[in-house]
């Protein structure tokens, strides 16, 4: 689509855009479990308003706008405070949790290089449920990721992190909680080791931040893992997930601020003039600063305390009504509002019951080994966890009288990728729809219809005929079998 020659009116700019929203996911009615955190309506409009004030500038230069940078280092101090921060607690906000990350993995690499000798090949340790924008940023950083496996609890195996620590590693990567299953990874042990070894342990809080201080003060059981746990030098969270502030908001505060100065670029040999930048992009939008800012203040520790207790409430009641229905499981014992569930009876396919779901409207995400239908739980979801809980009840008996529902639609297509052995060969199949959606149709494929993503499923199924499924369960579980045999 070419640029028009004659400018459309803003009336006819503004359609052809909101008449898109149709195609869109419907956060508003909260059948929506991720992507979208809302706090209500009229938070929403103070966001805008903050957003709006701060449309223009760019946080790019602070000596240009220095009222955008006082608003940027509050946000700082303010979440710093949350944490448990030393005073002398520093950061900076960021586009989101991946750049908090990434930026985390860059200033460890470089602190590594500028304080220790004998580094050689830098390498991470972080456990194998850690987001993946740390394995994103090894591969961009050139530091070499080492995964830790994760206990029953999905907690990581600290002895397995303890054996991976040597002369290259620069970083040790917690998370509170990690994403796939809402589990806290056992951050004083890791703060304890990470001191002993002088290696820094950088807490993943970007889904927790702004929810497990909050769960914390409604008298739950929260183990330790901000700034109190000695060992712990930086923590990532999301301003933009639980913070309830708008998209493209996050911090990275480090408890000292020789910690946080490997993490700036300065270059002073550009001709355009010496260059200095403290996070990865140049142009950095102002109005999620300003909007970060209304957010913390405009909600305040008592609103982010009551929206916390509402989706509480909508967890527990979310969590008893799955673990209500036989064959369902609740994976590991998540404190806060983030969750999984899949089923451990093979008469009930998790995703056939994750596509019978969505065709009800629900919108979640799926996690893989073990398969399972993930929930992040917001304030907004507890007028809608009867309706849910209805709709899973009815599916879960739909799924046990269609077993063949798991060959088809995107069930087959999610339940081929998290099963096939070789994982070059999903990484391929992934590419191929990737390269679909970014092609010149832009298309978005469908993948109930086996025959997209240059239809790999429907070759598969061809090539090694329709029970390959069932092939590949049966080789999963031969492996687990033989895996639990080992020592
Ligand atoms: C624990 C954790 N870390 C990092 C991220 C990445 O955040 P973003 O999507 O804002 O880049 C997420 C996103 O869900 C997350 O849950």
């Amino acid at each position: 689509m070419p640029i028009p020659e004659r400018a459309l009116s803003p009336d006819q700019v503004l359609s052809h855009i909101k008449g898109l929203k149709s195609q869109d996911a419907d956060w508003k009615a909260g059948r929506c479990f991720a992507l979208v955190y809302s706090a209500g309506e009229a938070h929403e409009a103070l966001l805008k308003d903050a957003h709006q004030a701060y449309f223009s500038e760019n946080g790019l230069n602070p000596m240009a706008f220095k009222g955008l940078k006082r608003l940027e280092h509050e946000v700082v101090q303010m979440s710093a405070a949350l944490f448990h921060g030393p005073e002398g607690a520093v950061g900076t906000m960021t586009s989101g949790g991946t750049e908090s990350l990434l930026l985390a993995v860059k200033t460890y690499r470089d602190r590594a290089l500028r304080t220790r000798h004998f580094v050689g090949q830098p390498e991470m340790i972080l456990p194998r449920t850690a987001h993946v924008a740390l394995e994103k940023a090894a591969h961009l950083f050139g530091v070499v990721p080492r995964f830790a496996p994760v206990d029953e609890t999905f907690q990581v195996d600290v002895k397995a992190v303890k054996k991976l620590i040597n002369r290259h590693t620069v970083m040790i990567v917690g998370s509170a909680p990690q994403y796939p299953h809402g589990a806290i990874d056992p951050i004083e042990a890791l703060g304890a080791l990470a001191q002993k070894h002088e290696i820094p342990l950088h807490v993943d809080a970007c889904v927790g931040g702004f929810m497990l201080p909050f769960v914390e003060r409604l008298g739950r059981k929260v183990p330790l893992w901000d700034f109190r746990v000695p060992g712990v030098t930086s923590i990532s969270a999301d301003l933009h997930k639980y913070g309830y502030a708008a998209k493209g908001a996050s911090v990275i505060v480090y408890k000292d601020l020789d910690h946080l100065r490997d993490q700036f670029f300065i270059a002073t040999e550009w001709p355009g003039g010496i260059y200095a930048s403290p996070s990865l992009p140049g142009t950095r939008p102002a109005g999620p600063i300003a909007a970060a800012w209304a957010a913390l203040q405009g909600l305040g520790i008592e609103g982010y305390t009551r929206l916390t207790q509402d989706a509480l409430l909508a967890r527990d009641r979310l969590i008893a009504g799955v673990k209500a229905v036989p064959g369902l499981v609740v994976f590991g014992d998540p404190p806060g509002t983030v969750f999984a569930f899949g089923s451990h009876d093979p008469a009930l396919d998790t995703f056939a019951l994750a596509d019978r779901l969505q065709a009800n409207g629900w919108h979640f995400d799926r996690d893989q080994g073990p398969d399972g239908i993930h929930l992040t739980v917001m304030a907004g979801h507890l007028p809608v966890v009867d309706e849910f809980l209805a709709d899973l009840g009815r599916e879960c008996e739909w799924v046990r009288a269609h077993p063949e529902a798991k060959r088809e639609g995107s069930a087959a297509t999610y339940g081929l990728m998290a099963k096939i052995p070789l994982r070059g060969v999903v990484k391929n199949a992934v590419l191929d729809v990737m390269l679909k959606m970014y092609g010149p149709s832009g298309e978005v494929p469908d993948l109930s219809q086996g025959n997209q993503g240059e239809g790999w499923v429907d070759k598969l199924t061809a090539k090694y005929g329709g029970d390959i499924l069932n092939v590949l369960e049966r080789a999963a579980a031969l492996k687990a079998a033989f895996g639990k045999a080992k020592p």
